[in-house]
Formats: C-alpha cells, sequence, structure tokens
C-alpha cells in the first residue's frame, strides 16, 4: 500500500524543509506540499525530522573472531541497526589465504540470507594478491558488485598483509573502481610491544591500550596515503581515532590524495581511562585502534565538523563480557577486539554532534548516511530523500531524551559501552523501502526482508576521463 508521510521536516545532506513524502512500491514518488493520494496510508510527522535512514559502512555480524563469534548475526544485527535510525550496513566478509574469494563471498551471503531486516552489502578482504586473486576480483567488483576492498596493517598472523599487498590492492583498485580501506595501525611493532609487555607481567585490559599507541596509527596512516598517491589511487581509512592519523588524512587530502576517513561512537565519547574499570570490565573497552586519551576526541569533532573525516561507522562487533571477552582474562592480547554499537551510532552522533552544537543537521545527515553511500555506491539510491530513491527513511522525535543501557537496547549482547549516556533525539518510525522496520518504536519488520545490494563503481576522478559504461561492458576482461 502506498504510504504518505504528512507534515514532517524533510532533512538531507544539503536541504531542510517541510513537505509530504508519497511512498509507492518502496519508492518515493513525489515530495511536495499538501500531497493527497486515494488509498494511501497517512503516516503523521509534524514536529519530526525525516532523515534518509542511516548507511553503516562498518560493521562485522556473524563474524569469527579471536576464538569465538560475534555476539550478533545478521537478523540480531541488523534488527538493533533498524531500532537506531540505520537502513543499510555494509559489512566485512573475511577471506583465507589460498581460498577462492568467490567461496568466501559465499559464505558471507549464507549468513546474511534469510536473517537480514534491513539492506546490506560486503565489503571484501584481501589478504593476499597473486594470480588466483587476481584473476576472481573483476568478478567480485562488476558482477558481485563488491566494489570495496578491504587490507589490514595489524593483527599480525591473523588478517594482517604487507605493504606490497597494498600496493597491488590499491593498483587493482584503480584499475577496476573500487575503494580501498584500510585498518591503519603498525601490526609488526605492536606484535613486538605486547609480547615486551606480557613478558613483564603487564596483563591486564588497560594495556592493550598501551601497547598500541596512536603514533602508529598515525605512522600506518601516512605510510598507506603515500602508497596511495604512488598508486594514483583511492583510499578509505577506518576507524580513525587520534589527532596523529587526522593530521596525516588532512596532509594528504590538501596535496590532492584521495583519501577519506571515518571515526566511530567510541572514539567520540569514551577515552582510555574505561580501560582501567577494575574488576576486568575493562575488557568491555577493548577495540582496535585502542581507546584514547580524551584530547583527542576534540581532534576527531574538529576533523567532522571542517570535513577532514567524513564517515561514522559503527564497527559493530559485539562479544559478551560473560564468556567471550572473559577469554582474555590473564592475558589482555586474547580479549576479543570490538564492541556494540550498531543500534547507537545515529543517535550518538546527533545528540553529541547536533544537540552539542557541533556539527550541522545537513552534515549529520551527510556523516551518518549520505556521504558512505556516495562513497560505496549506493547514492542515489540509498543515503538521501529524493524523488526515485528507495524510501529508506526515519521519523526522528529529537523532542525526547532517554538514557542508553543494555536493559533497553536491542543488540544481543550483554553490555552496553554507553551505558548510562544521556542522548536527546530517538527515531520513530523506520522504513526499509517504504515498509515498517520499527513502528511507533515497535519491532515491525521480517528477517530475510532485507537484499544484498549490488553497489557501483567507485567514481575516481583518473576514471572520469573513461566512460564508466566500458568498463561494465568488457566486465574487466581486460582493462588498459
Ligand atoms: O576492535 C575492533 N575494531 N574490532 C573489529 C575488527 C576491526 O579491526 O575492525
Ligand atoms: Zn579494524
Ligand atoms: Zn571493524
Ligand atoms: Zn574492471
Amino acid at each position: 500500500m502506498a504510504k504518505l508521510i504528512k507534515n514532517g521536516i524533510i532533512v538531507t545532506a544539503v536541504d531542510q524543509y517541510q513537505a509530504d513524502i508519497l511512498i509507492e512500491n518502496g519508492i518515493i514518488t513525489q515530495i511536495g506540499q499538501s500531497l493527497m493520494h486515494e488509498g494511501a496510508e497517512m503516516i503523521d510527522a509534524e514536529g519530526r525530522y525525516v532523515f534518509p535512514g542511516g548507511v553503516d559502512p562498518h560493521t562485522h555480524l556473524d563474524m569469527p573472531f579471536g576464538g569465538t563469534v560475534t555476539a550478533d548475526d545478521f537478523e540480531t544485527g541488523t534488527r538493533a541497526a533498524a531500532f537506531g535510525g540505520t537502513t543499510t550496513v555494509i559489512d566485512f566478509c573475511l577471506t583465507n589465504k589460498g581460498v577462492p574469494l568467490s567461496q568466501s563471498v559465499q559464505t558471507w551471503h549464507a549468513k546474511a540470507a534469510g536473517k537480514a531486516v534491513i539492506d546490506y552489502s560486503f565489503h571484501l578482504m584481501i589478504a593476499e594478491i597473486n594470480d588466483d586473486v587476481l584473476a576472481e576480483l573483476p568478478a567480485m567488483i562488476h558482477e558481485e558488485g563488491i566494489t570495496s576492498l578491504k587490507v589490514f596493517m595489524a593483527y599480525k598472523n591473523v588478517f594482517q598483509a604487507d605493504d606490497g599487498t597494498l600496493y597491488r590492492t590499491l593498483l587493482e583498485a584503480k584499475r577496476h573502481g573500487a575503494l580501498v580501506m584500510v585498518h591503519a595501525e603498525n601490526g609488526d611493532v605492536i606484535d613486538y610491544l605486547i609480547k615486551e609487555a606480557l613478558e613483564a607481567g603487564n596483563t591486564d585490559p588497560i594495556y592493550h591500550a598501551l601497547t598500541r599507541p596512536s603514533l602508529i596509527e598515525g605512522e600506518a596512516t601516512g605510510r598507506a596515503a603515500k602508497l596511495t598517491e604512488l598508486a594514483g589511487s583511492q583510499l578509505y581509512v577506518v576507524h580513525v581515532t587520534c589527532e596523529e592519523a587526522v593530521a596525516q588524512i588532512a596532509e594528504a587530502r590538501n596535496r590532492g590524495v584521495d583519501i577519506w576517513g571515518e571515526t566511530c561512537p567510541q572514539y567520540l565519547v569514551l577515552d582510555q581511562s574505561c580501560l582501567e574499570k577494575p574488576h576486568f570490565e575493562g575488557a568491555k573497552y577493548v577495540w582496535s585502534p585502542p581507546l584514547r586519551p580524551q584530547f583527542h576526541q576534540e581532534a576527531l569533532w574538529t576533523a567532522l565538523k571542517n570535513g577532514q573525516l567524513q564517515t561514522l561507522g559503527s564497527d559493530h562487533c559485539s562479544f559478551n563480557f560473560i564468556g567471550q571477552k572473559e577469554l582474555g582474562l590473564g592475558d589482555f592480547s586474547k580479549i576479543p577486539n570490538g564492541g556494540p554499537c550498531i543500534e547507537d551510532r545515529f543517535s550518538i552522533l546527533y545528540s553529541e554532534g547536533v544537540a552539542k552544537g557541533r556539527i550541522t543537521l545537513n552534515q549529520f545527515v551527510d556523516i551518518v548516511s549520505t556521504r558512505s553511500a556516495k562513497l560505496f555506491g549506493l547514492f542515489p539510491r540509498k543515503g538521501t530523500i529524493a524523488v526515485g530513491s528507495d524510501a529508506d527513511i526515519v521519523i526522528f522525535d529529537p523532542a525526547v531524551t532517554r538514557i542508553l543501557s543494555a536493559e533497553t537496547h536491542h543488540m544481543q549482547v550483554d553490555y552496553n559501552p554507553f551505558e548510562g549516556l544521556e542522548v536527546r533525539g530517538e527515531p520513530i518510525t523506520v522504513l526499509s523501502r517504504g515498509e515498517y522496520v520499527i513502528e511507533n518504536k515497535q519491532f515491525a519488520g521480517n528477517p530475510g526482508a532485507g537484499q544484498f545490494i549490488k553497489r557501483k563503481n567507485y567514481p575516481s576522478a583518473s576514471r572520469a576521463a573513461r566512460p564508466e559504461k566500458a568498463d561494465i561492458a568488457d566486465k574487466g576482461a581486460t582493462h588498459v
């Protein structure tokens, strides 16, 4: 049935105005004043913001890591995402050396199919570059629509790839129109620092942070930026935590390097002291890169405000405290890295950003939705409110005040790292392609309703001279 959203304040990355929205067959078909449509269901949005659904560019659902598997799968994770105002997630498909990329992608499809309640896509991890990978990559990008490749510069002996692999991935991405993403930390140095700490008997969670100094996040970010410049390619740095990394990104951007930076809510509102909480509670706050001393938060907010960082990912990677984080009792290096954030990303940015006057409403929409949709080939289908776009819509009450808590959240995990944080604003109703996923704060979605979205190529300047059609037509068989 058609739906008509009446009287809300539509906010996009560039506009803010009062208008009605007509939705037919999952698509926005009209935006205007005093719209009427026979038979349409009316949704009253008086006094509320009407935002495009959030696009979360960084999640880990149903992911094996550190000898265990994340607490949220595609059903519980996307359900929580929807409660929080997110209508598209891009999850990281892990790969293993020697295993065909297509097999890893099929594994990830099997995790999501029949479970996701909102739309989703995948980034593809690159663990190695060899003839097999080179032969498969064009099909992954052009046929599977997986147009972003992830390289880990850390997690030695687990996910870490060397600089040669990163460089060759950058070259391949440039050739086929993909965006390379990096986890930028110096894994070799961290490996040494961890061994040194454990040998000295320093086993508590705080040593997770102390063995991953911000200086080497900055160093790895700068190295990746230089390799990107050398390759003439494009780079997206995930989960930026510190002023050193921001400075490297800003410096490269100022020289014209095609480089983008993402941060996460945890780095904007939590700090390193959380890892010192007693009774091993510090383990709840173990992310890589780690939470930083508080002064870094200012650098991140400033970078979001002035555009040196452009997106916010949740990096949702949830592990229960009981039985999972506890794997690191007596050895901080065995604490599974990551935390739950998929549900709170949207509201924390609104509350800490807009309500506290750090960013504008339009910047909020850009950071939480539009920019990721553009960078990852989803725009304008996702990431905006426009005629012809999917009706992925959040009706948001800016007047509500509430407290984030594990007792009320919908993530399948036994703690909330933002426990007790008061936030302004709440998603009330959330639509995915015109269907209710959340209706008046109640879940109304269906597992399996979420669709895999094939994404467009990365629109890099170096490729603009050549029509994109030519690339798609030759299916990547030969490129000059
Ligand atoms: O600690 C984190 N960030 N866990 C998830 C994996 C990653 O590095 O993004
Ligand atoms: Zn990472
Ligand atoms: Zn991550
Ligand atoms: Zn190609």
